[in-house]
């Protein structure tokens, strides 16, 4: 006697590139619903999608918390997010519940690191002033004190949490001749060696970097570290750059440093909240350039991304290894 199988169910929370929506449309045992859009689903429509399932795929824009979990209800197994960062996962009340967790560690730290370099030369070398200015006619002549901005050649660059993206951070900046690389954290890394990073206190990092990079995880301890103390003990030279997660930095003692010449400039692609209110105070600043977190946001990093988010549900579904499971 065949005994029929219950098909399981996924609720998927966007459209994802088709590497991870092939998988998924071609795998067994399995009833897939889509919020079949490119913006974010509304919290009433999640909170009704994950009704009864077995496996979530979301993103680092929704909120994944006590209430959605119950919503879900008993048969949730995983759930898979499509970013390596998963400060929006309520980490306590998921264990709790037994479920498992997956996420795209490596397969973007080299775009996203390429993206910091680009954001970070961006901010020091006034790019986005210089575009300005030869589109409103502001360009008069070649003139030597004009548009002026800080190089890495001989500089001393500070990263602040020198994990898998701050070292591929690290390894980039090198080859602009940077002379020094100090990094900061809870505990000094053996990869260090491969950049001669040096491991010192958060307030050594900040008093003798010329660019102060923050590649660190969103978690209690680092959620607002970067205030009015933290820019206070930058130079007045310094630039600082911020592709962590937008609530990493006190915005207003950001906004305070960078009008009254505390620092030099400041390079964000992750701000409070996301998208930033085009009224919002920074946004005035010329010595303030904000990107649309678009850190991993290359073709190819983002296929690969929706693959393996993708295969690490199925891998949860199906009570198998995940190709990268989230140890917590
Ligand atoms: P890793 O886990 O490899 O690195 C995180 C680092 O943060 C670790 O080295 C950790 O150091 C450090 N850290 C933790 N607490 C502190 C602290 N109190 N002070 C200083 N450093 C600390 O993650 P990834 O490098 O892969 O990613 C890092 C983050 O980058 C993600 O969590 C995500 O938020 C963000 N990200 C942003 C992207 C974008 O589009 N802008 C793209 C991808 C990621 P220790 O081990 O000592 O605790
Ligand atoms: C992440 O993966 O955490 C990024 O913020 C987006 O790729």
């Amino acid at each position: 006697m065949q005994v029929a199988q219950t098909l399981m169910k996924v609720f998927v929370t966007r459209r994802v590139p088709q590497e991870g929506a092939r998988i998924l449309s071609q795998a067994a045992g399995c009833t897939v619903s889509l919020w079949d859009s490119d913006e974010p689903v509304p919290r009433a429509e999640l909170l009704k999608g994950v009704e009864g399932a077995h496996g979530i795929l979301c993103l680092l824009s929704d909120k994944i918390d006590a209430e959605v979990l119950d919503a879900a209800g008993p048969n949730l197994k995983v759930i898979s997010t499509l970013s390596v960062g998963f400060d929006h996962m309520a980490l306590d009340e998921i264990k709790k519940r037994g479920i498992r967790v997956g996420y795209t560690p490596d397969v973007l730290t080299d775009a996203t690191a390429e993206l910091t370099v680009a954001l970070l030369l961006a901010t020091a070398r006034r790019l986005p002033e210089g575009v300005e200015e030869v589109k409103n006619g502001g360009w008069s002549s070649w003139k030597p004190l004009w548009l002026c901005g800080y190089g890495l050649s001989g500089s001393t660059v500070g990263v602040v949490g020198l994990g898998r993206i701050g070292l591929a951070i690290s390894k980039r900046l090198k080859a602009f001749g940077v002379k020094r690389l100090l990094y900061s954290g809870r505990t000094a890394k053996a990869h260090a060696a491969e950049v001669d990073g040096e491991f010192v206190p958060q307030d050594t990092l900040l008093s003798e970097s010329d660019f102060v990079v923050v590649s660190c995880s969103l978690t209690p301890d680092t959620q607002g570290m970067c205030d009015k103390a933290f820019f206070s003990k930058m130079k007045k030279t310094a630039i600082f750059v911020n592709t962590s997660r937008g609530s990493v930095v006190n915005q207003e003692d950001l906004y305070q440093a960078l009008s009254s010449g505390e620092i030099a400039a400041a390079g964000l692609d992750v701000t409070t909240p996301e998208p930033l209110p085009t009224d919002h105070p920074l946004l005035t600043l010329k010595n303030c350039v904000v990107l649309p977190h678009i850190g991993s946001a290359t073709y190819s990093t983002r296929g690969i991304m929706a693959d393996l988010s993708a295969r690490n549900l199925l891998g949860g579904l199906q009570g198998t290894d995940m190709p990268s499971e989230l140890t917590f």
